[in-house]
């Protein structure tokens, strides 16, 4: 008989009333699989569109659906041909796998080794499980599209959630001038993670306030909450600037043919995730928590996530109690 473990999970599309938990089968572990006992897994705004339908052009789903791509665990079981991460392991990754089915909000979850390598020491197991998605999606925009150099000076929009608190913090790293657009409440937190400059988007357009605070305009525009923010931030850019949107696919925008427009989906990067395990374990990365959630209230981790309004990262903690 198949081993069982507790899940989150959800039979057919729709709302959060979908969300179920309980027992589910774990799937067989494959030759290149692992079994990891989960110790935290992150929240990100994607699990509801995925939960909603609304990813599935992109990636689709089987039911049950158990949810999450975020997570930090320990290494139970390894399959014959899984080498690279003995049991035993503390393993961190973001396991978006081609079809939504076997997610990380469970106790137990077995995945293909290739997803997960060795979390950051220095973080916690919640501030580990809540770095996979965002840190990558932050550094594969900022870093890697974005090209930021130090001395330039980069607009974040959404900058004091999941995502936006990872690029400021890879933004000032980088060596670079960061001006950090989200509301007034949050203006001290990311100074707190490296802001030169708070842009509160709620007293006025935010150009207004960056004509003032950089006159000669950004190099870079980091997108991650679009919409009327967005279109008010354009003409902050530079003439040859780069703009990089995780939302937006700039058919609407009407670019000067000068700027340089990259819509960045986030990839599982093993290569990646080790960059920022080095980055954390060095004291350049942290993951601010913003709450924690047991398997039981998934319920409440997803209106949270949902709300637009979380200020760092929402994890799930199915284990109790934490250990590290
Ligand atoms: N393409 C990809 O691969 C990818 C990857 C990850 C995320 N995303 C998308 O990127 C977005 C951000 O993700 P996240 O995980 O960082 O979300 P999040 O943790 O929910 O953070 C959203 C943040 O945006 C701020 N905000 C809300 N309205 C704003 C506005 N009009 N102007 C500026 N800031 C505003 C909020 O701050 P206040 O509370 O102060 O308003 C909040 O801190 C989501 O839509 C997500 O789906 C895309």
């Amino acid at each position: 008989m198949a081993q069982q473990t507790k899940a989150a999970y959800y039979t057919e599309f729709g709302g959060i009333d979908k969300l179920q938990v309980g027992p589910l089968d774990l799937p067989e572990l494959g030759a290149a699989d692992v079994q990891v006992l989960v110790q935290a897994a992150g929240i990100n705004p994607v699990d509801a569109i995925v939960r909603e339908g609304k990813f599935a052009p992109v990636v689709p789903s089987a039911f049950p659906t158990v949810p999450g791509w975020d997570v930090c665990g320990i290494v139970e079981k390894c399959g014959p041909e899984a080498t690279r991460l003995p049991v035993g392991t503390e393993v961190y990754g973001y396991v978006r796998q081609p079809v939504a089915q076997h997610g990380t909000f469970a106790e137990r979850i077995v995945v293909p080794e290739q997803y997960l390598t060795k979390s950051p020491e220095k973080l916690s197991w919640v501030e580990a499980g809540g770095l996979p998605l965002v840190g990558l999606t932050a550094y594969q925009s900022v870093i890697k599209a974005g090209q930021l150099k130090a001395g330039e000076t980069v607009l974040i929009l959404g900058a004091s959630g999941g995502v936006g608190s990872a690029a400021i913090q890879l933004a000032k790293d980088a060596g670079a001038r960061v001006l950090a657009v989200a509301s007034a409440e949050n203006a001290d937190y990311m100074t707190k993670l490296g802001a030169d400059e708070t842009i509160d988007y709620k007293a006025g357009p935010v150009a207004d306030t960056v004509k003032k605070l950089a006159p000669e305009g950004v190099d870079l525009l980091f997108d991650a909450i679009s919409g009327d923010t967005l279109a008010q931030s354009l003409a902050t850019l530079k003439p040859n600037g780069r703009l990089i949107s995780v939302l937006n696919d700039g058919k609407s925008l009407s670019l000067p043919a000068s700027v340089r427009f990259q819509h960045v989906m986030a990839q599982p990067s093993v290569a990646d995730l080790d960059h920022l395990r080095e980055l954390a374990d060095a004291g350049k990365l942290t993951v601010p928590i913003a709450a924690t959630f047991a398997l039981d209230d998934v319920k409440k981790a997803f209106e949270q996530i949902e709300s637009h309004h979380t200020t760092g990262k929402v994890v799930i903690v199915p284990q109790r109690p934490e250990k590290k």
